[in-house]
Order: structure tokens, then C-alpha cells, then sequence
């Protein structure tokens, strides 16, 4: 169990990558957290409500400007392959399986809003180094494209509202990664605020910051199951799909207009699709109860234990939904799930993100921390064999510029 490594650190490992790979000072660093959606799972695309916070690991970008004027060079210290590209003319995207097509996608998208103020942004040299687990569901693809995006416009003095760095790297990941994602990502990414949770209203995209719990009553674990499985990129579109359909059939423009006795008279819905909209629909009362809670927890200090009890059987109804019922939850996660669950002093876990592998995470009593990590260290390994990792987080601010040092 660790805290998370502090961003000095990610600073220092980005500053080495950057003068082995570079013969320049860099000029200018950039740093995008990860989040964890507390609550409100498949529902962004769906025009619902979401209630991520960023957290204590980023992706961080340092650049300087390009040695070659016609061409950015970009080095990840975790990709073999580097990506190159030239920001003054428009990018296409291409078709490489490899990480290159977020960086190509981030850059085009400052490169575009650049270039509609008027501005032909110059090239850079970047370093990009992480401390998030590449493609567990905590965001690794937002936090990659926002750091990006952030530091081509940093170096370039472009200044880019936070709102739209939050919508190119959006428009990245479905144009050039081809991952129809929806919003909230890149808004956690952006917008969330130190120690708050970030309640944002997918359909008009309104944003409002709750404070946390305090640390000493419940932290937020995450339990990485480091499980990917193949399907998930092909189900994520094929849930999309089934929720369009719902919507289409229920005769209301996305699931956020549906309610339980439109499903329920619905005669002409498949079973998958009545199973996704019954998720949707009950996944965004159930955030707005989080949000509620939140609320009255920082209000009423009276309240704050009977509210984290009712805050954990929200969480714990979630991830039966998206088990049961959006069926998007796999053996790896059940099991953590399960496990954190008969945890004494565990309030309430379900997985987080898209699913079919990644992470979990667990609303907990910080004197339980301990017994929840060698509980799951007994028992996933033995079922699963391998590790579970398992990490408490804090809630950060999103992205922005980092002083170099
Ligand atoms: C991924 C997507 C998000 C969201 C979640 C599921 O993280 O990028 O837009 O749909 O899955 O809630």
C-alpha cells in the first residue's frame, strides 16, 4: 500500500527522460491527474449525471521547443515506439495500434483551436511520464491527451479555457484513438477541484464541486485488479449501442428522460436493452443520492457516519447493477468487490470506469485500510493468480501547469 508517488518526484523522473532524450533545458511542464468515479458508471453518454474526483497520480508532460523546426518529437517512458508530427499543418489520424494516435489526437486538437484564433503553434520536444496505471480504468487515455494538449498550448502561450482542452481531448479519443467515449474523463481530468468531487451534469455539461468526506472518517482505495480483457473497447460501443437503441424505442431523446415505468411498459425493447436502460436509469438516481449525501456530509457533522453508511450501500447497489444488469463487471473485480465488502469498516466498493477489468475501488474507515489489503492479498491471488494492487488516493485538482525546477 502506498500513498502515491508526489508529483516531485514524477518531476524529477520526467526531467531525466527529457535530458537523455533531449539536448535542451525543458520549458515548460504540464500535469494531468486520473480519476476515480465515485459513482454514476456508463451513464455519461447517456446525457446522466457522473461524480468522479481527480487523484494523486498524473501523466506529466515537459517539453522544450523543437531542435528541428518541422517537427515535434514526442518520448514516452513507457512506449517503445515514439510518436512524430509536425503542429503547423493539420494531423490525420493514423491507424497505428500504438499510443501514438492520443498524442496525434491531442496535438491536432490544440493545433485546430489554435489555428481558429488565428495562431500557427511552433513545434516541441516532450517528455511524458506517468505515475497511473496504463489502461485500468482510471483515465490513463484522458490524463495522456489532456497532458499533451496542455503543454503543446503552455509552450506555445496559447491559452486554452479549461472547458474546451477538456472537449479536444475528447474529440481525440473518438477520431483518433476511436474509442467513443463520452464526457467524463477529460472533465475530471480538467475540472475537478482539490479534495472535492466533481458533479457534472452530462447533458448541458454543468459542473458543481461537493467536498469530500474528511479523510479521517472514509478514504477512497482503489484495488487495481491489473486485469485487461480483450473485449472491452468492442462491449463499451456494443452497451453505447444499447443504450441509443433504448432511448430510440422509448421514444426520448437519451436514457436521462426515461424512467422505470417507461421501461417497464416498453413492449418492444430487447433484453439487452431493457437491461441497459434499467441500468441507466437507476445509476443516475443513484448519483444524485450520492450527491446528497456529499452535501449533507459536509453540512452536518452529526450526520457524517449514518451518511457514509447509506453512501456504501449506494455503491454497493451500483456495481450489482453494472454486474447484473449492464453486465460490464468481470470475476477479477467481483471478486475485490466481494472481498473489500466483508471488511469490517469497509462502507462500500464497486469497480470503476468501463470495466471488464481494471480497477475497483473501496469507500473505507481509514483503521480498516490494513485488513482490507491482506484480506484481498489472501484471497486474489489464490483465485486469480496473480496481484491485486492496492492504493488510497487523495482528490486533486486537474490539470495545469507545474513549475520546473
Ligand atoms: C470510460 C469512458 C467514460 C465513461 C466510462 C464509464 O472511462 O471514457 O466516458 O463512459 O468509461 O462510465
Amino acid at each position: 500500500m502506498n500513498a502515491g508517488p508526489a508529483m516531485a518526484a514524477l518531476a524529477a523522473r520526467a526531467a531525466d527522460l527529457f535530458s537523455s532524450s533531449f539536448a535542451a533545458r525543458p520549458a515548460a511542464a504540464f500535469a494531468a491527474p486520473g480519476r476515480v468515479n465515485l459513482i454514476g458508471e456508463h451513464v455519461d453518454y447517456n446525457d446522466g449525471l457522473v461524480l468522479p474526483i481527480a487523484i494523486d497520480r498524473w501523466t506529466l508532460a515537459i517539453a522544450a521547443p523543437a531542435a528541428d523546426p518541422h517537427l515535434s518529437r514526442i518520448r514516452s517512458e513507457s512506449q517503445a515506439h515514439h510518436a512524430s508530427l509536425d503542429i503547423r499543418s493539420p494531423i490525420l489520424p493514423d491507424h497505428a495500434l500504438t499510443w501514438t494516435r492520443y498524442a496525434a489526437g491531442a496535438a491536432e486538437g490544440v493545433r485546430a483551436e489554435a489555428a481558429a484564433a488565428g495562431w500557427t503553434l511552433a513545434n516541441l520536444d516532450v517528455a511524458i511520464v506517468s505515475s497511473l496505471p496504463i489502461g485500468a480504468g482510471l483515465a490513463s487515455s484522458a490524463a495522456l491527451e489532456v497532458a499533451l494538449a496542455g503543454v503543446f498550448a503552455l509552450g506555445n502561450q496559447l491559452p486554452v479555457e479549461p472547458r474546451r482542452l477538456a472537449l479536444l481531448c475528447q474529440d481525440a479519443e473518438h477520431h483518433f484513438a476511436g474509442v467513443p467515449c463520452g464526457i467524463m474523463d477529460q472533465f475530471a481530468s480538467v475540472m475537478a477541484e482539490e479534495q472535492h468531487a466533481l458533479l457534472l451534469d452530462c447533458r448541458d455539461q454543468s459542473i458543481r464541486s461537493i467536498p469530500m468526506p474528511p479523510t479521517e472518517a472514509a478514504s477512497v482505495v482503489v484495488m487495481n485488479t491489473n486485469t485487461t480483457h480483450a473485449l472491452a473497447a468492442g462491449e463499451y460501443a456494443a452497451r453505447r449501442e444499447d443504450c441509443r437503441a433504448a432511448a430510440a424505442a422509448l421514444g426520448v431523446a437519451s436514457l436521462r428522460d426515461a424512467d422505470q415505468s417507461m421501461i417497464a411498459a416498453a413492449g418492444s425493447l430487447t433484453d439487452s436493452q431493457r437491461r441497459a436502460a434499467l441500468h441507466v436509469v437507476s445509476e443516475i438516481g443513484r448519483t444524485r443520492q450520492a450527491a446528497a449525501l456529499l452535501d449533507r456530509i459536509h453540512a452536518d457533522a452529526s450526520a457524517v457516519k449514518a451518511c457514509l453508511g447509506d453512501l456504501g450501500a449506494i455503491l454497493r447497489q451500483s456495481h450489482a447493477s453494472l454486474r447484473g444488469d449492464f453486465r460490464v463487471s468481470c470475476p477479477e473485480l467481483d471478486t475485490v468487490v466481494e472481498v473489500a465488502s466483508s471488511v469490517p469498516g469497509v462502507l462500500g466498493a464497486r469497480m470503476t470506469g468501463a470495466g471488464f477489468g481494471g480497477c475497483a475501488l473501496a469507500l473505507v474507515e481509514p483503521q480498516a485500510i490494513p485488513r482490507l489489503v491482506s484480506e484481498v492479498a489472501a484471497a486474489f491471488p489464490a483465485k486469480h493468480r496473480r496481484n491485486a494492487d492496492l492504493f488510497r488516493v487523495q482528490a486533486v485538482r486537474g490539470a495545469g501547469a507545474v513549475p520546473i525546477r
